[in-house]
């Protein structure tokens, strides 16, 4: 079990969006003046998200949206994979056409970010994956984690980095921190929703990860939950409740 607390638990928030960075994805970028992150506003995703909303879908039908979601996700976050010419024979003649020439490896955090995984995996099926379980602890105020796997060799690897609700930023902070460690290449923070105060903790301590998001939110409750958000996505999924 590791527990770590994060350097600094003030946090100003960090601008720095470079003509580089614009150019990086076709997708479209919204920046205040004080936030850097990507948001996918595709109308299908929107769609998507209205439909994921909905404090009366069953958590079949909101596994469902996730994963479809997740999909489409998998295909706006990729587009900056290096590719390669190959040669393929067609019934009518050879020719010329791209593979990924890069490893992918996708990072799970536990647990709602298994509910994003067999979507991208679906349409990533040559990507490698590790899991995360890492979470916010009120009473010793740091982040605990409690399980890690990641595969063998991931060096200099591009990361996905799976958790459909970025919050505080603590979770994905530590877990953005315990990759590094590992020498991991450029990494990507895949979310559905993100909340201001999250999206400025990242930027802060790690302005070289991309956030990329479906919808920014308008703030954090004294709960911690997003609003207007979708509630608690590992329960919604899980169809779980909270014991305390
Ligand atoms: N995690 C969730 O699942 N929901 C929130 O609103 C905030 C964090």
């Amino acid at each position: 079990m590791v527990v770590r607390r994060l350097k600094s638990k003030v946090m100003e928030p960090y601008f720095n969006f470079t003509e580089n960075f614009m150019k990086k994805t076709k997708a479209k970028k919204t920046i205040s003046s004080k936030l850097k992150y990507i948001q996918m506003d595709h109308p299908v995703l929107q769609h998507k998200l209205a439909l994921l909303r909905d404090k009366n879908i069953s958590s079949m039908a909101f596994r469902q949206i996730v994963e479809e979601m997740s999909q489409l996700i998998a295909y706006e976050a990729t587009r900056e994979l290096k590719t390669t010419k190959t040669s393929v024979v067609t019934p009518l003649e050879k020719t010329t056409c791209s593979k990924i020439a890069e490893p992918l490896l996708i990072v799970a955090i536990l647990r709602a970010g298994l509910g994003m995984l067999n979507g991208m995996m679906k349409i990533l099926p040559f990507a490698t994956v590790g899991h995360i379980g890492i979470y916010r602890d009120r009473f010793i105020n740091a982040t605990v984690e409690y399980y890690l796997r990641l595969p063998k060799d991931v060096k200099n690897q591009k990361i996905l980095l799976l958790d459909p609700m970025l919050a505080s930023g603590d979770t994905a902070c530590a877990a953005i921190e315990r990759l590094k460690e590992y020498g991991v290449g450029k990494i990507q923070l895949i979310t559905l929703l993100a909340a201001p105060q999250g999206v400025a903790k990242i930027n802060e301590h790690f302005p070289d990860v991309e956030i990329y998001t479906v919808s920014l939110e308008r703030e954090l409750n004294k709960k911690g939950y997003i609003l207007p958000g979708m509630g608690d996505a590992g329960d919604r999924l899980y169809d779980t409740i909270q014991h305390s």
